[in-house]
């Protein structure tokens, strides 16, 4: 008799209903956002070679990805500019002109519904590649940074981006753009922090993407040490206190246990950003034919999802959604 009770698993595994009806994570496009590269000057696209099925994109381009993750029901896009010209202070970043403001101006013309998340850093537009001001010694200086990415996240509301997403690590950095956004006249802006923000090296395919290698040294004195878990959770706490609406775990997979614990520590929405890495891992096994691509993809969002994430920030978007 007791042999029998255990059955009970297999009784809700016999058919696509039942799963169906005892599945406990739901994942649906409305749940995702699509990074997307622009680049200045560009016409069309420019493959991203790390990123198998990624692209730069030219302004035109741009509108027309869009449109098409609009019509796979995909409902935000994340942006990142790659300027013409880089300089020691990031000018581009928060040049109301600059390639990203235009970009933002030009989505929110044609394609009116789509949500723009605007990345907030100015490791693509420095001339160094660091994400603030260097020290003469050559260290990011944190204070004096934080004006430069608080000018930033105004310069991207004010072109139409509905949230900016400092995405930096400076300590300070989401009271000092909450204050510069509500002192603008730009209360509506949302701020999505990333907040547990890891010193990781599934970056490396994107860096290529936007061309924001460090030229020295590495981020490790800003980005988070990949072994701790409880001080994510604190990062997004302090975050929140800040005035961050919504917080962020990056990468997601390898840190899925820290994604469960900001979860349950916190109660505003969180996202978890699916990076290059992780993206480029999947698609050279799937290129190579070593798994199978469509339901890897599927579960490795589904456990994004499961372990806690709201948004799923993730390369796979379009893809995914149309294949549904
Ligand atoms: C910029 C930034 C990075 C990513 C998002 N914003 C790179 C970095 O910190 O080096 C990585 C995204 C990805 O790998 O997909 N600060």
């Amino acid at each position: 008799m007791e042999g029998l009770e255990f059955r009970r698993h297999r009784r809700l595994r016999s058919s696509p209903a039942i799963r169906g009806l005892v599945r406990e994570t739901e994942l649906t496009p409305a749940h995702l956002v699509a990074p997307l590269f622009v680049e200045e000057g560009l016409e069309g696209r420019a493959p991203i070679e790390a990123m198998p099925g990624q692209s730069r994109l030219g302004l035109g381009t741009l509108v027309e990805e869009a449109r098409e993750l609009q019509d796979a029901g995909v409902p935000a896009v994340l942006l990142f500019g790659i300027p013409a010209v880089k300089d020691e202070r990031g000018s581009g970043a928060y040049d109301d002109r600059g390639v990203v403001q235009e970009a933002i101006r030009r989505l929110k013309d044609a394609v009116p519904e789509m949500l723009v998340v605007g990345d907030v850093c100015l490791c693509e537009y420095t001339s160094h590649g660091h994400c603030g001001l260097l020290t003469d010694e050559g260290e990011v200086d944190n204070d004096a940074s934080l004006p430069l990415l608080a000018d930033m996240a105004v310069s991207l509301a004010d072109a139409g981006c509905d949230i900016v997403a400092p995405s930096d690590m400076l300590d300070g950095r989401v009271v000092a753009i909450r204050e510069a956004l509500d002192g603008s006249g730009l209360s509506d802006t949302a701020i999505l922090s990333y907040a547990a923000k890891f010193s990781s090296a599934f970056y490396g395919p994107f860096r290529e993407a936007a061309d924001s290698a460090p030229s020295f040294g590495d981020r490790r004195g800003y980005q988070m040490d990949p072994a701790n878990a409880r001080m994510a959770r604190d990062e997004a706490l302090t975050d929140i206190e800040e005035g961050a609406d919504m917080v962020m775990v990056k990468p997601a997979l390898p840190y899925l246990d820290v994604l469960r614990s900001v979860r349950e520590a916190v109660d505003v929405p969180v996202a978890a950003y699916n990076v290059s890495g992780e993206y480029s891992m999947l698609k050279a096994a799937a290129a190579n034919g070593w798994i199978e691509e469509e339901r890897a993809i599927d579960e490795a969002l589904t456990s994004i999802r499961r372990a806690g994430a709201d948004i799923i920030i993730t390369y796979h978007a379009k893809e995914w959604a149309r294949s549904r």
